[in-house]
């Protein structure tokens, strides 16, 4: 091999000719994924205060964001709902009328009609937004119950499923929510609709704006004793093993940036379908210190995508998608 001064480095990076032609990572329009918040009510579009650029959609306001979301080519939304009700086991979650199943009929509609290549729905399955006290699960005896919440869970990835979604995604972190919601869904005809699982998602501090969003912040304690100890590494791997063992087909990270060494961990050990997480915490500071001037957004934006590739993530849900999507044609 030789070395300085017979090679340089620096031979390839002089034109952006020769940088675009030995680039490794790419980040593309196919890669991004969109989360968006449906409310009950019509006519609303309510930016989220701690997430500038994001909005709180009813449901007729939100098909035509997702016109425009299928227009820019991005394939593919991650919906939250916020429900009429709470209650302390969350059972709002899987009313056939509720929020996000009235959203999925009329995205169904309105959105994916007669289309070979439909702008994939996907629903983030969980009960926090559902219960009263905010935690994922049912409460007993003090305790997040693990086993109470399956039944339920699987109950509202199958009523996800009658009305559109066209693939399902656990984000609770109970054990064996996954073979729960595969098991349901296969014994009602759902056997082709996907999970993807919120596999190794950890207990951070980054959710804060989407507690805010979501109207799901706990009313006591925190999610400790489910979510994952932002310290453990090994222990994500496993998660990600069971889950892909009870039949998830993509798994998650969860947060981005500070995990992007799970990332890269994930994909080299198991070769699958990969998604990370760019959470709001990750969106907000972004967001604030672009409007401080202290940043150039795009640049961030479009370098921290590219950092998810490059850590062997194949998709990216993001609350730039649309920016970055425009960006990329720019
Ligand atoms: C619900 C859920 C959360 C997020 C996605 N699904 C919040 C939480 O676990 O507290 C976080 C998303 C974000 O911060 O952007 N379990
Ligand atoms: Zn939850």
């Amino acid at each position: 091999m030789p070395a300085f001064p017979q090679l340089r480095m620096r031979r390839l990076r002089k034109t952006e000719t020769l940088r675009r032609m030995v680039r490794e990572n790419h980040l593309h329009v196919d890669d991004l994924i969109y989360p968006l918040f449906v409310v009950p009510g019509s006519g609303v579009k309510r930016e989220i205060s701690s997430m500038p650029g994001c909005y709180h959609f009813s449901v007729d306001t939100l098909v035509e964001e997702c016109k425009a979301v299928r227009d820019l080519g991005i394939p593919a939304i991650m919906l939250f709902g916020i429900p009429e009700r709470k209650d302390a086991a969350g059972t709002e979650a899987a009313n056939p009328e509720g929020t996000v199943q009235r959203a999925l009929r009329a995205l169904s509609r309105e959105v994916n009609t007669a289309s070979d290549a439909p702008l994939e729905l996907i629903t983030d399955v969980c009960l926090c937004e559902y219960t009263d006290h905010g935690h994922c699960g049912p409460v007993i005896n003090g305790e997040i119950a693990n086993d109470a919440a399956l039944e339920l869970l699987a109950r509202v990835a199958l009523s996800h499923a009658r009305v559109g979604a066209t693939m399902v995604a656990p984000s609770d972190m109970m054990d064996g929510r996954v073979a729960a919601i595969r098991t349901h869904l296969d014994n009602n005809n759902f056997s082709n609709t996907p999970i993807m699982s919120y596999a190794a998602k950890y207990a951070s501090a980054y959710y804060g704006p989407f507690r805010e969003a979501a109207d799901s912040a706990p009313q006591f304690g925190d999610r400790r004793s489910y979510q994952m100890d932002p310290a453990n590494g090994d222990e994500a791997l496993e998660e990600v093993r069971l889950d892909l063992e009870e039949g998830a087909d993509i798994v998650m990270v969860k947060p981005g940036l500070a995990y992007m060494d799970m990332v890269r961990r994930v994909k080299d050990t198991f070769h699958r379908p990969t998604a990370v997480y760019n959470v709001s915490g990750e969106y907000a500071m972004v967001k604030a210190a672009a409007a401080q001037g202290w940043i150039d957004e795009r640049r961030i934006v479009l370098e921290t995508l590219t950092g998810f590739k490059r850590a062997g993530a194949d998709l990216i849900l993001t609350y730039h998608a649309k920016d970055a999507a425009q960006w990329l044609k720019d």
